[in-house]
C-alpha cells in the first residue's frame, strides 16, 4: 500500500541514514490547533491558545518535500481539525505528487460531499473519522456540539459512498466504554472496514481529565471480552469489518514502545512549525527546532531535541540494565515527564519503575471516581487561556 521511494523528483539528493538513526517514515502534519469541537481527551497541548502563527501553504510544501526526500512515506493531516485549513486540498495534492500515502484524520465536522470529491481528485488515500460515542446525546456532550453526531453519520456514509475504506475511530473511556457493543453495532451498520476502539491515552487534555476518564479494570476487561465476542462472530460470518482494540497502558506492567523509540520513525510538525519526535513532546523543557529556521535534515539528524533520547546511553536505571530496553525503549518519554517531572526516567507504567506506585494509585482512584461528563475540563480557547494564566 505504501509507495516509499517512488515518485521522488530526479534531482532528489540521496541522504544516507547515519548507522543508528532510522528514517522519518511517518510525517504527522498538525496543520492547525483550531477546532470546532472541544473533546476533553484531546492530545493537543493545554496551552494551544498561545501557540504562534500557522505555517503557510508554501512552508508546508517545503516540509513535505524535504521530509519526502529523506524517506518519509506516509503523511497524516491532523490538527485540531485539519478541515478548517482552506488549503487542505492543495496540501493533499502536493503530498500525493511527492509520492506520499496520504491520510486525513478528522472529526468530520466541516466535511461536505464536495470536499470529499475534491480530496479524491487531489489524491487522498485514506480518511479516518472519529466519533465520541454511539449515543447521540453523549457524543454531542463530549464534542461540545449539538450537531456533531448527525454530521459524523452523514459524512461517514459519504466517505464510504466515494470509495474510501471506512475507518472509524472511537476513543473509549469510563463514560462510553460500557456501551462498546452499541459502538460496534453502529460501526457495522455504517459498513466500517476498520474500527479503532482506542482506550484514552493520557496526554494533553486527557491527562488533565484523567480521574474523570480512566475506566476501571472491570470496565476494561468487560469491553475487551465483548470486542472479542464480536471479533469471533464477524470472523465466523466472513464479515470484512476489523476491530482493533487498544488498551490503556495504565493497566499494563510493561510500558509501550512509544513512537517505536524516540526519533526513530515519527516526525511531527506542529501548526507553528515546531518539529517534534512525538506529538506530546512539546511540553518538555527542551528547545525543539522549528522548520522555519532549519532544514528537515538538520532537524532529524542533528538537532538536540531529536537526539536527546535516541539509543540507550541516556537511560538511567532501571532501564539501563533492563533486558527489555531494546524492546520498549524505557516506554514513553512524555509520560515519564508528565508523571515524574523528568523525561529520562523509566515510564511509570513499568512495574520496575520507582514511580510505578503512581499508576497503581490512578487505578485505585478509578474505582471511586464519580466525575460526570459535565465536570470534565473541555478543550477550548477559554479553558486554554485560563490554564495559561494560572
Ligand atoms: Fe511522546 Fe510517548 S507520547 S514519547
Amino acid at each position: 500500500m505504501l509507495n516509499a521511494g517512488s515518485n521522488l523528483p530526479d534531482s532528489s539528493p540521496y541522504i544516507p541514514p547515519t548507522p543508528k538513526t532510522g528514517l522519518p517514515l511517518w510525517l504527522l502534519a498538525e496543520l492547525t490547533y483550531r477546532c470546532p469541537l472541544q473533546c476533553p481527551y484531546c492530545s493537543n497541548p493545554l496551552d494551544f491558545a498561545a501557540q504562534g502563527q500557522e505555517l503557510t501553504t508554501e512552508q508546508w510544501f517545503k516540509v513535505m518535500r524535504e521530509a519526502r526526500e529523506m524517506g518519509a512515506a506516509q503523511i497524516g493531516f491532523s490538527g485540531g481539525e485539519p478541515l478548517v485549513r482552506q488549503d487542505l486540498a492543495e496540501l493533499i495534492a502536493e503530498a500525493r505528487r511527492l509520492g506520499y500515502y496520504t491520510n486525513l484524520i478528522t472529526s468530520g465536522i466541516g466535511l461536505t460531499e464536495q470536499k470529499i470529491v475534491d480530496f479524491k481528485k487531489a489524491g487522498l488515500d485514506h480518511i479516518q473519522i472519529s466519533f465520541q460515542a454511539s449515543d447521540e446525546q453523549v457524543n454531542n456532550m463530549l464534542a461540545g456540539s449539538k450537531k456533531a453526531f448527525a454530521q459524523k453519520l452523514e459524512m461517514a456514509r459519504a466517505v464510504k459512498a466515494h470509495g474510501y475504506p471506512m475507518v472509524l475511530n472511537f476513543v473509549t473511556h469510563r463514560h462510553n466504554i460500557d456501551k462498546i457493543d452499541r459502538i460496534i453495532e453502529l460501526c457495522i451498520a455504517l459498513e466500517a472496514d476498520f474500527v479503532e476502539l482506542a482506550t484514552c491515552q493520557f496526554y494533553g487534555w486527557a491527562h488533565l481529565n484523567r480521574v474523570g476518564l480512566l475506566p476501571t479494570r472491570e470496565q476494561l476487561v468487560n469491553a475487551e471480552r465483548v470486542t472479542n465476542e464480536y471479533r469471533a462472530k464477524l470472523a465466523a460470518e466472513d464479515h470484512p469489518c476489523k476491530l482493533i482494540f487498544v488498551t490503556p497502558d495504565y493497566y499494563e506492567e510493561r510500558p509501550k514502545a512509544c513512537m517505536n523509540g524516540w526519533g526513530s520513525v515519527f516526525l511531527t510538525v506542529t501548526p507553528d512549525g515546531t518539529a517534534l519526535p512525538c506529538h506530546g513532546a512539546r511540553q518538555m523543557p527542551i528547545q525543539f527546532p522549528n522548520v522555519r529556521e532549519h532544514s528537515m535534515q538538520h532537524i532529524w539528524y542533528d538537532s538536540f531535541g531529536f537526539n536527546r533520547f535516541r539509543g540507550y546511553d541516556w537511560m538511567p536505571e532501571p532501564c539501563r540494565s533492563c533486558d527489555e530496553k531494546e524492546k520498549d525503549f524505557g516506554g514513553c518519554r512524555c509520560q515519564a515527564f508528565m508523571l515524574t517531572g523528568d523525561a529520562s526516567n523509566a515510564d511509570p507504567v513499568c512495574g520496575k519503575s520507582h514511580h510505578h506506585g503512581m499508576i497503581i494509585q490512578a487505578r485505585e482512584e478509578a474505582e471511586y471516581a464519580d466525575q460526570t461528563i459535565e465536570q470534565l475540563a473541555f478543550r477550548n480557547e477559554r479553558n486554554s487561556r485560563l490554564i495559561i494564566k494560572s
